[in-house]
């Protein structure tokens, strides 16, 4: 199949290492790419949220499915300029993508679909956001109410910087005050054609800069898949109570989605919650999830691009356990430091079961890698256990050498036997 892959993350050379893996082959052209996408597929430089330009390219080079990896260009409506030419895609039209772009618009969603969320305020003054807080308690939890790349959410006790924290993205699209929830995260990604569901192997994502949970909020330090901890008929009940009434209330509502619905969950004593949803795969959760798929995924996309899921068996999982862990740049997230070597990918991709899914790499000076700051790279391990693709991941990381290079040293460590 001829295939067009947007992005530029770790999430999309996943999603290429995977396509790139099947017995069928593949010509994969992947716009913008990075170093190590280019390595492995044709790249384009293209202004990604431009749908028409997206859709002319689509058209002029025979694709016959785009995938579109990030928020933005989904968000930007770049599915709909492309479906528009009758070319399959990967990825909601801009209607459906609000579940992603607008924490308001998801609340309103999961309240008609009597979806199970935590209670949620919408504020557009800073008086509303001060009655909120008082009527919700600590912790705080303050939202950016639009796309804010992983920076728009705090979690506080610390009543001032809730305050400074909101009155900074009332100005940058409203913000909504959440009740607190406590457990642990899980995030399950569902294909959905619009109609008919399936869904793929859960992961546990590790959103903290620093080890233990604490420092900042990112994009994403790390993630593992599968999640032992989890009771057995979890994934069918996320379906039947989460999942499916989302997708029918979408459709309902006159903007079917096309694509995989990131169900962002928390399992609380009181049963599961939605904390968010996105409307892509998520990054890094994709590193560890489609190294254990054994359905091959171009099927899948193509299926839920083209309306066809409906019949299909539930895709397949390999038992294996992976691990990934990201390499980020001095800086990250605030400021992130731009245009340091990158040393040592030979020897950490050579380990076995190892794996690299390069983020912001670039070739500089005489073709030597450089780091462009934010995340790096995701360092992807699989083994028999977690024990083995930890040591493996880990191993792999002492290989790279990047100045002020940051990563958490206990990604899966919970799940160790
Ligand atoms: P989000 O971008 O909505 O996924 O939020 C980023 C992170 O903030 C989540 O992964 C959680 O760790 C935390 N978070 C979000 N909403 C809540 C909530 N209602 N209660 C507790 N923590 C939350
Ligand atoms: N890992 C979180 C996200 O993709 O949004």
């Amino acid at each position: 199949m001829r295939i067009l892959v947007i992005g530029s993350g770790a999430r999309e050379h996943a999603i290429i290492t995977r396509l790139l893996a099947e017995d069928e082959p593949h010509e994969i052209i992947c716009a913008p790419g990075n170093a190590g996408i280019a390595a492995d597929v044709h790249t384009i430089s293209l202004d990604q949220t431009n749908g028409a330009i997206v859709a002319d390219f689509a058209v002029d080079n025979n694709i016959q499915l785009v995938v579109v990896g990030p928020e933005a260009p989904l968000v930007a409506g770049v599915a709909d300029a492309v479906r528009r030419r009758g070319i399959p895609v990967f990825g909601p039209g801009k209607a459906a993508a609000r579940i992603e772009g607008s924490k308001t618009f998801a609340k309103q969603i999961m309240q008609s679909a009597g979806v199970p969320t935590g209670r949620g305020v919408h504020a557009a003054t800073l008086q509303d956001v001060a009655a909120a807080l008082d009527e919700l308690g600590s912790p705080y939890v303050i939202k950016a109410d639009g796309l804010a790349a992983g920076k728009g959410v705090l979690v506080t006790q610390d009543r001032e910087a809730a305050l400074a924290h909101a009155e900074f993205w009332l100005g940058h699209g409203g913000v909504l005050i959440e009740e607190y929830l406590e457990g642990p995260e899980v995030s399950l990604f569902v294909l959905s054609d619009g109609d008919t569901v399936l869904p793929l192997a859960p992961a546990q994502d590790f959103k903290r800069l620093l080890d233990d949970d604490r420092g900042p909020n990112t994009g994403g330090m790390g993630a593992y898949s599968p999640l032992p901890w989890l009771p057995a008929d979890f994934v069918d009940s996320v379906l039947e109570t989460i999942a499916k009434p989302v997708i029918r209330q979408l459709e309902l509502e006159g903007s079917p989605f096309i694509g995989l619905l990131y169900c962002g969950l928390i399992v609380t004593p009181n049963g599961v919650r939605v904390i968010e949803f996105n409307a892509r795969f998520g990054d890094p959760e994709t590193q560890v999830v489609l190294p254990r798929l054994v359905t091959p995924l171009s099927g899948l996309l193509f299926a839920t691009a083209n309306g066809s899921l409906e019949g299909m068996p539930a895709p397949e999982f390999s038992d294996e356990a992976c691990v990934t862990v990201v390499l980020a740049s001095e800086g990250y997230p605030e400021s992130p430091v731009t245009g340091r070597a990158l040393t040592g990918l030979e020897t950490a991709s050579a380990i076995h079961g190892v794996h690299l899914a390069h983020a912001a790499t670039a070739r500089g000076e005489e073709g030597a890698l450089v780091a462009m700051g934010g995340r790096v790279l995701s360092v992807v391990a699989t083994g028999a256990d977690f024990t083995e693709a930890r040591a493996r991941a880990y191993l792999a990381l002492d290989a790279i050498e990047l100045e002020g290079g940051q990563y958490r040293t206990d990604i899966a460590l919970q799940v160790e036997s």
